[in-house]
């Protein structure tokens, strides 16, 4: 059976993670791509140089040339500016429209059969414009969004309840900016409702609402938060683990249930918009979207959300 082939399109921060992880996880070999020469060959002779300590075997690639995406199974794409202190994941949308309409033309042209899946932001309308331009059905081009931002707030509710992370499932649907939607009501430790658990932990149902919103409100911010310590540039480790739980989903056919910045043709209420929303992933990229019915104060947010990312898209020129 050959090798699958994972592409990476952007060699910055996000990029270096993402080819550390598919080496350190053998999931293919791995082609590293970026404009700026020297950057992508650097950063992978330096992972592929240590193989032999971490006992990974696959082909490692830097380039500057589309050439190399040839025959990928999945394309992962980070190429674009991340944020500064103070601004939003929208006051990328120019800059970065210009750089993905480029990097989706060298996909179309050598990796027509690939599944891609976007991290750029702002990223709901990064997506939209990648698939436009590929033309790739859009069950083939999706974005990571939910996957980091369900484990954002999964983080904190472990933190409030002193619970391991591992027994927490907690879930964001909606786009990935300020309005995005985690879905209270499923929060979870092992199938027991995090309310119930607040509830017990304070004793009050007032004081554990308000112990939920703000969990909620710095899920919302988690990004920014990021941003403001580090000043120089937005989340990486998450990120980059995020997609490639999605892309591992894909390359072995999990049929994972991740949330995941899909184009919906009805669910939830929304036609014609990617959204984020609950997605089996295998090997066909998108397989099947999983809905369910929310109530009248989540469908009220998920509307709300839904409608940024509709301005959103319609700012793009
Ligand atoms: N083609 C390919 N790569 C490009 C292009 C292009 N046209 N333009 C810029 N790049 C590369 C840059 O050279 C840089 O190496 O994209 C890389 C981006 O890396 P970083 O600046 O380190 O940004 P990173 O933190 O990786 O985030 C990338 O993901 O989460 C989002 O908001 C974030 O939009 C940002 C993106």
């Amino acid at each position: 059976m050959a090798r699958k082939k994972i592409s990476l399109i952007g060699g910055g921060q996000i990029g270096g993670v993402l080819a550390q992880l598919c080496a350190l996880r053998e999931l293919g070999d791995v082609v590293l791509f970026d404009i700026v020469e020297g950057l992508p060959q650097g950063k992978m002779l330096d992972i592929a140089e240590v193989g032999p300590v971490d006992r990974y075997d696959v082909c490692l690639k830097g380039t500057n040339s589309y050439e190399d995406i040839k025959g990928s199974d999945i394309v992962i794409v980070t190429a674009g500016l991340p944020r500064k202190p103070g601004m939003s994941r929208d006051d990328l949308i120019e800059v970065n429209s210009k750089i993905m309409t480029s990097v989706a033309e060298g996909i179309k042209q050598y990796a027509p059969d690939s599944i891609v899946i976007v991290i750029s932001n702002p990223l709901d309308a990064m997506v939209t414009l990648c698939q436009k331009i590929t033309g790739f059905p859009h069950s083939r081009v999706i974005g990571q969004a939910g996957v980091l931002d369900s484990a954002r707030f999964a983080t904190f509710i472990a933190w409030e309840l002193g619970v391991s992370v591992k027994d927490v499932t907690a879930m964001t649907l909606g786009g990935h900016g300020d309005d995005m939607v985690p879905l209270v009501r499923y929060a979870s430790v092992n199938g027991i409702p995090v309310m119930e658990l607040l509830e017990q932990k304070y004793n009050d149902k007032a004081k554990a609402k308000e112990v939920m919103e703000a969990m909620v409100k710095r899920t919302r911010g988690a990004g920014g938060e990021v941003v403001a310590l580090l000043k120089t540039g937005s989340a990486f480790y998450s990120p980059a683990s995020s997609a490639i739980a999605m892309a591992e989903s894909i390359l072995k056919d999990q049929k994972r249930v991740l949330p995941t910045c899909c184009f919906l043709q009805g669910e939830f209420g929304v036609s014609g918009f990617y959204v984020g929303v609950p997605a089996v992933l295998g090997e066909k990229g998108v397989e099947s979207i999983i809905q369910f019915k929310l109530d009248a104060e989540e469908q009220a947010m998920m509307d709300k959300s839904v409608a940024a990312v509709k301005e959103l898209v319609g700012s793009m020129k």
